[in-house]
């Protein structure tokens, strides 16, 4: 599975439960990357989203203790309950691991780093202080960095991760 996230250079990802940044050409490269795959996510990035529900165009899979499954056929995800419970639905879905994103938060980003092969990371080359934090990304992953975009007042880079082993 990959990851994808927009971190800044504290790791911060996330303030007030909400993003951070509002990059125009990163919501559009999240858009096509993601269009047509398999999404995860914690229940509070889904509460993020705009009317709390799973995005459009995509297979939308919450990870909650706490949401039923009727809650989660309202707000058009699926629900599971751990890792476990995901990795059933991905088979009974015919889900392909390669096909899966993991798209936040801090909880389920470190929880499913470990399985992850690759990181769409679009680093804020920014250091403001956030309250939740990309997980510290293991040397086993290898960096491409992209070159330094600008976005309004705001300067990012799209990088990628691939796990060496
Ligand atoms: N910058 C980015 O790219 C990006 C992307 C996504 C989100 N964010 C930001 O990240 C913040 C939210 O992150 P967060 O860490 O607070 O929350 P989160 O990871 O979105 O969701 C946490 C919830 O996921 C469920 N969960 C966690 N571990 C689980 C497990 N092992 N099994 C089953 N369910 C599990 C729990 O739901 P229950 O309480 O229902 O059990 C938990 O309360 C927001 O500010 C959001 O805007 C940023």
């Amino acid at each position: 599975m990959k990851a994808i996230a927009a971190v800044n250079l504290k790791g911060y990802i996330g303030k007030g439960g909400d993003l951070m940044y509002s990059i125009k050409e990163d919501l559009a490269f999240f858009a096509r990357t993601t269009k047509g795959k398999a999404l995860v996510m914690g229940r509070k990035t889904l509460a993020s989203l705009p009317g709390g529900k799973g995005l459009k165009g995509r297979t939308n899979i919450v990870l909650s203790r706490s949401m039923t499954e009727a809650e989660g056929a309202a707000k058009e995800v699926f629900v599971a309950r751990d890792v476990k419970g995901l990795f059933e639905l991905l088979k009974a879905q015919g889900i392909a691991d390669s096909e899966l994103f993991v798209i936040g938060g801090g909880e389920i980003y470190s929880l499913l780093l470990p399985y992850c092969d690759t990181l769409y990371i679009t680093r804020v080359l920014s250091e403001d202080e956030g309250e939740v934090k990309f997980p510290d990304i293991t040397p086993d992953f290898i960096l491409s960095e992209g070159e330094v975009m600008t976005s309004g007042a705001l300067r990012y880079r799209f990088d990628t991760y691939v796990r060496s082993r």
